[in-house]
């Protein structure tokens, strides 16, 4: 039985500590905390160090945060901090630890949010580290499920795009072994889902399949998970020339699929969704971006133990 005790000061630097139920129990806690405004975090301050660009993670952080009284500190890019003068991650932590309660880190090297937490004395979250996770996307990702189809449980994920660099992808598959997910995972060879996650899924008897037609992988999905080719992670710029337009989800590739299918993307797009299915009844990546505010005012509420005077 999971509660509200089971979050209280803990650290989230991958999905993979944290079981189905704690999952559920958190998305739940979601869809109790969409409406709720006020004073819940009075007198909090939250950290925000982001060494990398972002719109979403931090603005919805920051967004939830004020929504609920609190305030923050924080950065968004490397070179407005003090690592432009050489300081080191591990002391910027120890340093920010004193000024806050919660820290959020986005960083671009994989293991960075780990490193944190393992220096903190206070709560890390992973908002992202390298090619490597992005635990809250991903809470935000099932929760868009869940309002989106009535479910997560059984549904077929067409996975498509950048699946070798892109984290929410690697975050999301992860996670998807538990609610027995159907997974087909679509990319040119290039951008293949690493082979060690591919691993895992046939170690846990996933069912899950790969191919490079995004039109032929359709017909059958409840969710398309569309994601960006991560410029940003290409050692060799002519390797992502070769890539960036990979696929393009257009009206057209779209009578292929069943008109209920449920359009995510983690956003930023950039070519890979045509503007034309934004007005798609089933488009759902800016609502996606939306409930982003409702899944982190719970996972913030829960981390400093101020859930229960919402939870019912
Ligand atoms: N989805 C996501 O992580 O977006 P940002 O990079 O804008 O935070």
């Amino acid at each position: 039985m999971v509660s509200v005790s089971d979050f209280a000061g803990r650290d989230v630097i991958t999905v993979n500590e944290f079981r189905r139920d704690e999952i559920v129990f958190l998305l739940d806690a979601a869809a109790q905390f969409e409406q709720v405004t006020g004073t819940l975090l009075a007198g909090r301050v939250i950290a925000t160090l982001f060494f990398e660009p972002s719109t979403r993670t931090r603005l919805s952080f920051e967004s939830a945060v004020g929504r609920l009284g609190g305030s923050c500190v924080g950065f968004a890019e490397a070179g407005v901090s003090s690592q432009a003068k050489g300081e080191s991650l591990a002391d910027t932590v120890r340093v920010v630890e004193g000024y806050s309660d919660l820290l959020l880190l986005r960083h671009p090297l994989e293991g960075a949010a780990r490193l944190a937490a393992e220096v903190a004395q206070i709560p890390v979250v992973n908002c992202g580290d390298g090619a490597h996770q992005h635990p809250t996307q991903t809470f935000v990702d099932l929760y868009t499920m869940q309002r989106e189809c009535g479910r997560i449980d059984g549904l077929h994920v067409v996975f498509a795009g950048d699946l070798r660099y892109g984290r929410a992808v690697h975050s999301l598959v992860s996670v998807l072994t538990l609610f027995n997910a159907r997974i087909t995972l679509v990319s040119p060879q290039f951008l293949r889902l690493p082979e060690e996650q591919r691993r895992t899924l046939e170690t846990l008897g996933v069912e899950y399949r790969e191919m490079e037609s995004l039109e032929a992988s359709l017909p059958e999905a409840d969710v398309l998970y569309m994601t960006r080719v991560q410029r940003e992670r290409f050692t060799d710029p002519t390797e992502y020339d070769k890539f960036k337009d990979a696929y393009t989800l257009d009206m057209s590739v779209l009578q292929n699929a069943r008109d209920s299918l449920a359009i995510l993307h983690p956003l930023p797009r950039v070519q890979e969704i045509a503007r034309e299915v934004d007005v798609h009844p089933h488009a759902a990546y800016f609502r996606q971006a939306h409930y982003g505010v409702a899944v982190r005012k719970a996972l913030m509420a829960l981390i400093l133990g101020h859930a229960d005077k919402v939870l019912a």
